[in-house]
């Protein structure tokens, strides 16, 4: 912002020595100069004319006259229409570029000291499944947003909510029960979260069919589903539960660490990891504690079948139940005793939840129960929701035929990127390790850049083949570029080409290299707005302008065969440039990039 801030200040001064005004922040408005202009930096000049009394026109005249002749960093102004376009003096791009040379913090905002943290929820499992494709945009958002807010200098602590008991999981528990037969993640060589998974098909299989001969017995529906054998017995089961029947927990306890086991290797695969796991049999607890105690205070009411409910007619919402009728808790009780927890182990000043835009309704109620019942941190309650994700039509259909699951999606990613990289010849000089791991970097970063390039907001599709293309907006395409800068810092060195660091200051850059120092100098306010809006997808477009007009760069400029050494020198400067921030961005993305590939 330094040149922003200086065009800032000069017009103030303008209008204080020649029309004895002080102007407000707002009206002063500099922007970056459009594509189609010329020029670096744009002031829009309409704001003034009420003011001054004069034509746009003649006031950008006056305007560009007076910071041409007080502003040192102005080269030359033009103007259209209402806006003022200002060109800066090549040699403070040049001096711009000498900052941030070898600086890897360029674009961050250090850590605000004594700051309150901010606490960001994301994953969130129930441990009756594996995870899918839905979980990976969580895991990666909500990664990515820990990195952002860091780089904008906040404290941030990455908590994971585990649904970990409940109807759900009683379902797999009682499946197991019946027909697992003792297998174990050991026996069947299985998954442990695919196998309790496996087992939760299982349960849905044997219920539907109860439903369906009850229903063809002529019994109601929806009576069919709740009155089915098998519903019966999970909810005894969970009833058993609540009560620690031993039996009930020992089991409980096994499978669940099986579904851990099996989400840990999932969760380093993606490279996703927690300051703080929360365990909804933790919280459940308190949450009901504090339901009661709100029944005492008159703030809920309780049927006549003993279930309790919030009225939330006067906020437009509807009825919620938070405690059922046989005095078992349900998902949002868990909530209200996990945000409790939370704000007295950390004392954030803000909680976000990284879920789903299917439960936007219940992040609404969440924050109207907590106020409600007195918690005035409510609005700290934050829900950043996301769109759903699904795969184009006919590709990699899971066991139960609509959700994708997250392991066998990796594994595709790894496999796409083996045979591609081996197609294109890319890895015949590396050893084995080292082509694993680009493989590795290579897959991953496919897939965490095609979904993360995208708005949180919108629901996508999640193309694999599309995700590595090495010419599209794509992680490989950002991967391969850093690549290539590196691969022309290795032939400097073979070249015995060396930097010392002094960039000639009378050079006079092309265009297309102011150009791209432009972009250079956007990457923190990137930064900056990706904080504001909670969207890595900011930085992950800003990633793909960056490398697409570096490429462009590089193949109408010889950099290492530049006869005259200021040139070549200042080519090499601005490549490392680009390259820092290249990997700078990519890791607030989570993306590993490769020296060579
Ligand atoms: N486990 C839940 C699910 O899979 C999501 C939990 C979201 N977080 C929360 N604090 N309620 O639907």
């Amino acid at each position: 912002m330094i040149f922003e801030n200086q065009i800032y200040e000069s017009t103030q001064r303008f209008f204080k020595e020649n029309y004895h005004t002080s102007l407000t922040e707002e009206t002063i408005q500099v922007q970056k100069t459009r594509k189609e202009f010329e020029g670096d930096f744009t002031l829009v000049v309409f704001p003034f004319v009420k003011l001054l009394k004069k034509s746009p026109e003649a006031i950008a005249a006056e305007l560009g006259e007076y910071l041409l002749h007080h502003l040192d960093t102005i080269d030359s102004f033009n103007v259209i229409k209402g806006f003022l376009n200002l060109t800066l003096k090549s040699n403070h791009w040049l001096n711009f570029l000498e900052t941030i040379q070898g600086r890897n913090d360029f674009g961050f905002n250090p850590l605000i000291i004594n700051s309150k943290p901010v606490l960001i929820e994301f994953s969130s499992p129930n441990t009756n499944k594996p995870l899918h494709l839905g979980h990976i945009r969580n895991n990666l958002l909500g990664s990515s947003l820990s990195k952002v807010l860091e780089a904008n200098g906040k404290k941030v602590i990455r908590v994971n909510l585990v649904n970990d008991r409940g109807i759900h999981i009683c379902k797999s528990m009682l499946a197991w029960q019946k027909w697992g037969n003792e297998e174990n993640p050991d026996s069947s060589g299985k998954k442990g979260d695919h196998l309790v998974g496996d087992y939760y098909v299982v349960f849905e299989k044997h219920y539907r069919k109860q439903v369906e001969e009850l229903v063809a017995g002529g019994m109601d529906p929806e009576l069919a589903r709740n009155k089915a054998p098998l519903m019966q017995e999970a909810q005894q089961m969970l009833v058993q539960w609540e009560e620690n029947d031993p039996e009930v927990t020992s089991l409980w306890k096994k499978m669940n660490s099986w579904v851990y086991d099996g989400f840990d290797i999932t969760y380093k695969t993606l490279g996703v990891e927690f300051d703080k796991v929360y365990y909804e049999s933790d919280t459940y607890l308190l949450g009901k504690e504090k339901v009661l105690e709100a029944i005492e205070r008159g703030l809920l009411l309780r049927e006549e079948d003993n279930s309790v409910w919030i009225d939330l007619t006067n906020e437009g919402l509807d009825k919620k139940i938070l405690l059922r009728s046989d005095g078992t808790s349900v998902y949002i009780t868990q909530d209200i005793g996990t945000a409790i927890l939370r704000h007295d182990d950390f004392d954030p000043s803000e909680m976000l939840y990284v879920v789903g835009n299917e439960q936007e309704y219940h992040f609404k109620v969440l924050a109207l129960i907590m106020k409600r019942m007195g918690y005035d941190w409510a609005g700290m309650l934050h829900h950043v929701s996301y769109g759903m994700v699904e795969l184009p039509e006919g590709k990699m259909k899971s066991r139960e035929g609509t959700v994708v699951d997250a392991d066998n999606l990796l594994q595709e990613m790894f496999d796409t990127a083996r045979k591609m990289s081996e197609e294109l010849g890319k890895l015949e000089e590396f050893s084995a390790e080292e082509k694993e791991n680009i493989i590795r970097t290579i897959g991953l970063g496919a897939l965490k850049y095609f979904i993360l390039k995208v708005d949180p907001k919108k629901n996508m599709l999640f193309n694999p083949a599309e995700s590595i293309d090495f010419n599209g907006n794509t992680g490989p395409f950002i991967q391969y570029t850093f690549a290539r800068i590196n691969s022309i810092f290795r032939k400097a060195k073979e070249a015995k080409i060396s930097l010392d660091g002094k960039l000639d200051n009378t050079l006079i850059p092309d265009i297309r290299e102011i150009s791209l120092l432009r972009l250079l100098y956007d990457y923190p306010s990137v930064v900056k707005e990706a904080g504001d809006t909670l969207s890595p997808a900011l930085i992950a477009n800003y990633l793909y302008e960056l490398a697409k007009e570096y490429n462009q760069f590089y193949q109408e400029f010889t950099i290492l065969k530049e006869q005259n050494a200021g040139i070549r020198d200042f080519r090499l400067i601005l490549s490392g440039a680009v390259a820092g921030v290249i990997e700078s961005g990519m890791g607030l993305l989570g993306i590993e990039v490769p020296q060579r590939m």
